[in-house]
């Protein structure tokens, strides 16, 4: 399934993310594409908002990882800068992946080919101009 909606400002991006949360079962891989500055964070802030999941106190060595608690537990992921998938097992990302929880994963490219076979919902943030997003949401098949 395919999704594809415009959004004309960081409003819109808040309401389009609050409906996509409310079909959520909780155990889903989630794949934020998206240049920087695109709305990833602000999509995957306002489902935890929409979920009553509230922001956990982050380890200062641990800033690639935020998780929230609610309705469900999710875990946020950044790999911006990470440079390989060592450095990601070092730090138990696999072992998160598998854990009960929504896992949002901004800047997925480096771990893509790694979850071939797991089940995962992506979405695509297009930046038009500075206010308007084009937002791709695709589940299965
Ligand atoms: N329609 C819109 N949808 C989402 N964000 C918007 C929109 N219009 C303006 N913005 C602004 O764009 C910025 C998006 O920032 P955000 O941190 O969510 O981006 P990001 O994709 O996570 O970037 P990064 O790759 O650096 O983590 C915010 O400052 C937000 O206010
Ligand atoms: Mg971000």
């Amino acid at each position: 399934m395919k999704l594809k909606t415009i959004s004309n400002c960081e409003n819109d991006t808040i309401e389009i993310a609050q409906n996509f949360a409310q079909e959520l079962s909780g155990n889903e891989i989630i794949l934020l594409y998206g240049e920087l500055g695109a709305g990833k964070t602000l999509f995957v802030k306002s489902v935890a908002k929409k979920l009553k999941c509230h922001d956990e106190i982050t380890s200062p060595t641990f800033t690639l990882m935020q998780t929230y608690q609610g309705k469900f537990n999710i875990y946020h992921f950044d790999l911006y800068r990470i440079k390989n998938i060592l450095e990601l097992d070092n730090i138990g990302f696999f072992d998160y992946i598998e854990k009960d929880g929504i896992k949002f994963i901004e800047w997925p490219e480096i771990i893509k080919d790694t979850i071939n076979g797991l089940n995962f919902i992506e979405i695509y943030i297009k930046k038009l101009d500075n206010t308007k997003r084009e937002i791709i949401i695709k589940k299965g098949d």
